[in-house]
């Protein structure tokens, strides 16, 4: 049998880990049902000896990294995983070959050239993480919260989501024979992951409600019943994300590059990566840190707001109002953590517009790669910060793209249709390539190819 041939030599070493309040610093044994410390109720990371800051900061970095190289030829499961591949920075699960896993990670990074010239830079660089198995992040860090809750011995797993962690969900429940629980605000969801939630089995609720108001009814429902919370509250969801990080840098060869720009909604995704790239410097695998951005919708910009107000030192919930879906978030959870984030590389935070955020799409979407709304975020982010001169037009920028095109096809076609919103700003109307209905007659159809010629 393929998955059970060893080829690669086990881990050198295991991570024994400790849950820390990145709040007032508390260290607990375990963390209760909704990770939320008992004495300040902020979020828990995960810390390792060797973490910035820990006890072993020599570690091991050099001997990991030919390890996790080695294994990119193993057929192993865990080693397809690009996530399972850089087990050393992530907790030790008591048995390992247990994992589930959907070979998630191993996204590519692509050049996106129409994208770089459309924000004024020489080059542009995307990881496309919509090209996990359910099609966004999400998958990266439920392969770890899912292994964890079915050691545990856990039957239920539950989320509140605007989407893409619901399909993530309820794939790996399916995947680790869990049931699953999905809550979504009602008519707020795109199709297509509604459809990929009952596909895999969720129970599914739509509520009256958001998504902060289904967080809300969530942390209600799980202090009353024993399900197992995967919200990125859970500490071990964001230890998985964060080898995304560790990924690109692989496929950097090392060499870090000047930006990283995410999307921000509930705020973990950046924090994760953030995290990721401070523990690779703790293990001297590098020695510049790239800068991490993160691109809020203006009507969901709680963030932005807090550091223009605030300089970040507290964040004032609002009520989220965004067509990406992904980002409609006015209380993000793991604010706190983005802030230390951006603080510790050098980041900052940027709101765009609606229609900002369409013809960054439609930009995107003409480089050949596809994305969700939120995703886009990142790209008009970009554009708006090289305008500003904050980002240099000769840097080296990645954005990462977080979903897939096909998880919001309406928003798209209305796009090109003229039908969004931002129809109303003719600028972009250059970038609008909306079907054409025609006679079928070879003369109209040469005719749209002669009239395309003459278009740059
Ligand atoms: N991009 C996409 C495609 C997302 O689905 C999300 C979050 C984000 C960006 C924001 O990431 O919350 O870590 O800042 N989606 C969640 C969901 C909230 O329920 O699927 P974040």
């Amino acid at each position: 049998m393929i998955e059970s041939r060893p080829s690669v030599p086990p881990p050198v070493a295991t991570a024994a880990y400790r849950l820390r309040c990145v709040g007032c610093g508390a260290a607990p044994r375990a963390a209760g049902g909704d990770f939320r410390c008992a004495e300040c109720r902020e979020l828990f990371e995960v810390v390792y000896p060797w973490s910035p800051g820990g006890e072993d900061a020599i570690a091991h970095g050099e001997t990991w990294r030919a390890l996790w190289q080695a294994r990119r030829h193993s057929n192993l499961p865990l080693d397809q995983s690009g996530v399972w591949r850089f087990r050393e920075l992530l907790p030790v699960l008591e048995r390992p070959a247990e994992a589930i896993t959907l070979r998630e990670g191993q996204t590519p990074v692509y050049t996106l050239p129409r994208s770089a010239a459309y924000a004024g830079l020489q080059q542009l660089w995307a990881k496309h993480q919509g090209m996990n198995p359910t099609a966004s992040f999400k998958d990266t860090g439920m392969t770890v919260a899912l292994s964890r809750a079915r050691e545990m011995g856990m039957a239920w797993v539950a989320c509140a989501s605007t989407g893409n962690t619901s399909a993530s969900m309820a794939a790996y429940a399916a995947r680790a024979g869990m049931r699953s629980l999905v809550l979504i605000p009602e008519g707020k969801i795109a199709w297509g992951k509604l459809a990929q939630a009952i596909d895999y089995g969720a129970v599914t609720c739509q509520l009256q409600t958001d998504f902060d108001g289904c967080v809300r009814i969530l942390n209600q429902v799980i202090s009353r019943a024993p399900v197992y919370l995967v919200n990125s509250v859970n500490p071990f969801r964001v230890e998985g994300q964060k080898t995304a990080a560790v990924e690109l840098m692989e496929q950097c060869d090392w060499q870090a590059p000047d930006h990283i720009v995410v999307p921000g909604g509930n705020l973990a995704n950046g924090a994760a990566l953030g995290k990721g790239l401070l523990e690779l410097r703790a293990l001297g695998l590098l020695d510049r840190l790239p800068r991490v951005s993160v691109i809020q919708a203006v009507g969901a910009n709680p963030l932005v707001r807090s550091r223009r107000e605030n300089g970040g030192r507290s964040l004032q919930p609002l009520q989220a109002e965004t067509l990406a879906s992904a980002i409609r978030i006015g209380n993000p959870a793991s604010w706190r953590k983005a802030v230390q984030v951006l603080d510790a590389t050098g980041g900052t935070c940027e709101d765009v517009t609606e229609a900002e955020i369409a013809a960054a799409k439609a930009v995107i979407g003409a480089d050949g790669i596809g994305c969700e709304p939120a995703s886009a975020a990142t790209l008009a982010g970009v554009a708006k910060l090289r305008a500003q001169g904050w980002i240099q037009a000769g840097e080296r920028v990645v954005l990462i793209l977080t979903g897939h095109a096909l998880k919001d096809p309406e928003y798209t076609l209305d796009f090109h249709r003229g039908k969004l919103p931002p129809a109303t700003v003719p600028e972009l109307d250059y970038a609008r390539r909306p079907p054409l209905s025609l006679d079928a007659d070879p003369a109209a159809v040469l005719h749209v190819i002669e009239s395309w010629q003459a278009r740059p």
